[in-house]
């Protein structure tokens, strides 16, 4: 299943675009079924309607473990670094993995957990978080996995549309310099979540936390009741495998659902082939797992392959901003993973903090969620792959479950900023603004898929509809993917960014309206707009417009500035933080009350210049105190 040279490259691709199911067919024969699907690929993107090797009976946990045992028993599967480098690190050969998700999977048993149920996640990047993942998968509960990093609201959201049975989390976290509570969070939004029977709290902190009794359990003290031996539950393919909520155009997240058995498939032979893995190498993706890069090259893809996968706690600049390097060197590190967002933070930092380390061990690079600028790209290919590695650029999305668009490293032709070429399987197109294919190179246009792939969501959970519309709709025939792109004159794909109301900070997706949901519960604000604008580090920064009771004076506005931060970290958590806020008295609409956004990208980016036609809007005098208005 590996391609190991351009022209097989070449070969496979051919191969999967005229006979997709032949293709996939030979694919999934690498993996262990319980029993052979019937039918490989039915479907149709009206609906939608897609379903991958139907009939067919699996486990994806006997396929990240068991079947590795006999050979590979001994083999570390799971390196755990601390947040404190001080801290000793954990290591976890497959056997030692394999009986760990065993009982956690015979805890949640006892609890009643049953195939189908759904289990929300809320913890740091501590091992117990990956044997929680995997036990629900051991089981066949559906996992939720929630990053930590979202306040109580945000989490209820959650628990609520997934009507989740348990909860699992910590006491608390640690991050960086500080240490963070999670159980009084998880208490918090429980008290809105009705469905929510069970917690189990792991010890991470030894904090003394309120355990409500009937309720709450503490995942050391359950341990000692079970035993490690839990046959894995049969699934059929199209089972789903997890929920993961991921921000849209609309002010509420949809829980984006993936399969069981088509999520396997891509999730193990996408890292095969993207990163080119081989049997003695160190994996370290950067990712939180609350993400969906976590899900598929933390866990999952590593793991199926049987790999060597390292899973980090902390932040990239605690203690210093040496602390990716000094990993990189402590486990000899072959693949390192990261987000431009990161690249550009610690290029900052000075390449003093890279040189005293020894890299030698780096085979590939890799970015991923949003566009790399060419001067961080240059910057990591020299600073930290010394130019002897490949630095790929992996494009992809939380509902398309692996990579789409990528060199594959050392394989492909790389192009800085370039995401580069399609996966085997992968047919993207470019649009017009009419819906029709751009045939030629060298053209912009919006980036769709014409062709399913196992790998892609199958619906948005308790919604089947918005899934259709947000997909679906768009483009009849095709999957949008809110992205715009550009096809250079030799077929690489570079990606620009979104073209839909989504922002991307620091590789973390946000509808705007969703921050303006979030604005407009503080009680000084009547009215908000957001849009996204270019940061240097950070990729786009939140800028909002804000419309407030009384125009207010320049100190009013350092408060009321200071109190919205607060309403936007209750309601959704200290990432989505507006960078800028400027107070209006009116808002750019037109005549029909819509927002020309536009209009207002262009003043949050300084380009006044040239804003276009704004002859439609209701009051066009609204621009000029837009231009002159006071940004905090
Ligand atoms: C959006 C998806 C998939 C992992 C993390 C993000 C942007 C992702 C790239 C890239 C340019 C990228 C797109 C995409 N994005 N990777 N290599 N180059 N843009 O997952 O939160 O689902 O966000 O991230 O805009 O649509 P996500």
């Amino acid at each position: 299943m590996r391609i190991n040279t351009y022209s097989e490259y070449e070969i496979a691709y051919r191969k999967s675009v005229e006979d997709p199911e032949a293709f996939w067919t030979e694919i999934a024969e690498n993996f262990n079924w319980i029993k052979k699907w019937d039918r490989t690929l039915e479907y149709n993107f009206d609906e939608p309607n897609i379903k991958w090797f139907q009939g067919g009976k699996l486990n994806i946990t006997e396929n990240c473990l068991d079947r590795h045992l006999e050979k590979l028993g001994d083999k570390t599967a799971l390196i755990f670094e601390p947040n404190d480098p001080k801290e000793t690190y954990r290591k976890f050969t497959y056997r030692e993995l394999h009986e760990q998700i065993c009982v956690f999977a015979n805890v949640l048993k006892d609890l009643g957990v049953q195939k189908g149920d759904r289990i929300c996640i809320y913890m740091p990047m501590i091992p117990e978080l990956a044997f929680a993942v995997l036990a629900c998968a051991r089981i066949g509960a559906i996992h939720s996995v929630v990053f930590a990093g979202f306040s109580a609201h945000a989490l209820a959201d959650r628990i609520i549309d997934a009507e989740a049975k348990v909860v699992i989390c910590s006491d608390g976290l640690n991050r960086g310099h500080k240490q963070i509570p999670i159980k009084s969070t998880v208490d918090e939004a429980l008290e809105n979540c009705p469905s929510v029977e069970k917690v189990v709290v792991v010890n991470r902190l030894n904090w003394p936390v309120k355990m409500k009794s009937g309720r709450d359990i503490w995942y050391q003290d359950a341990i000692k009741r079970v035993n490690s031996d839990c046959p894995a539950t049969e699934m059929d393919a199209e089972d789903m495998l997890f929920i993961l909520y991921t921000s849209g155009s609309t002010g509420k997240p949809k829980g984006v659902v993936h399969s069981c058995g088509g999520y396997m498939v891509y999730a193990g032979y996408s890292f095969l082939n993207v990163f080119q893995y081989d049997n003695e190498d160190i994996h370290f993706c950067t990712a939180d797992i609350g993400w969906v890069t976590g899900h598929s090259y933390i866990l999952y893809g590593p793991l199926l392959n049987g790999a060597t996968t390292v899973m980090f706690e902390g932040i990239p600049t605690f203690p210093d901003p040496a602390r990716f390097w000094q990993i990189i060197e402590k486990y000899a590190v072959t693949h390192f993973y990261t987000a431009p967002t990161a690249i550009r933070s610690l290029m900052q930092s000075g390449e003093e903090h890279v040189l005293p380390y020894g890299l030698d061990s780096l085979k590939v690079l890799g970015s991923v969620g949003e566009p790399i600028n060419e001067e961080a790209w240059r910057w990591y290919n020299i600073h930290v792959g010394k130019e002897r590695c490949p630095v790929i650029d992996t494009w992809w999305q939380t509902e398309t479950g692996g990579v789409m668009i990528s060199g594959l490293a050392g394989i492909s032709p790389l192009r800085p900023a370039h995401a580069g070429q399609p996966l085997p399987g992968i047919q993207p197109v470019l649009l017009d603004g009419e819906g029709n294919e751009i045939a030629e190179n060298d053209k912009e246009g919006y980036l769709c898929i014409k062709f399913p792939w196992p790998g892609m969501l199958r619906t948005t959970y308790g919604d089947h509809e918005r899934c259709r519309l947000t997909y679906f709709s768009t483009y009849k025939g095709y999957y949008f993917t809110g992205d715009g792109a550009r096809r250079d004159e030799n077929g690489l794909y570079r990606i620009i960014g979104r073209v839909d109301d989504v922002i991307n900070v620091s590789g973390h997706r946000f509808g705007t309206a969703e921050i303006e949901n979030a604005i407009n519960q503080n009680k000084n604000v009547v009215e908000s707009a957001v849009v996204g604008y270019p940061h240097d580090l950070k990729g786009q920064g939140i800028y909002a417009y804000v419309i407030c009771h009384n125009q207010p004076s320049i100190d009013e506005m350092q408060w009321i500035r200071a109190s919205i931060l607060e309403t936007v970290v209750e309601q959704i958590g200290p990432i989505a933080k507006p960078d800028k806020i400027q107070f209006v008295y009116g808002l750019p609409k037109t005549r029909s009350g819509k927002i020309m956004r536009r209009i207002l990208r262009k003043v949050a980016e300084g380009d006044t210049a040239n804003l276009g036609d704004i002859s439609t809007l209701l009051d066009p005098m609204v621009v000029e105190e837009l231009k002159a208005g006071v940004v905090l």
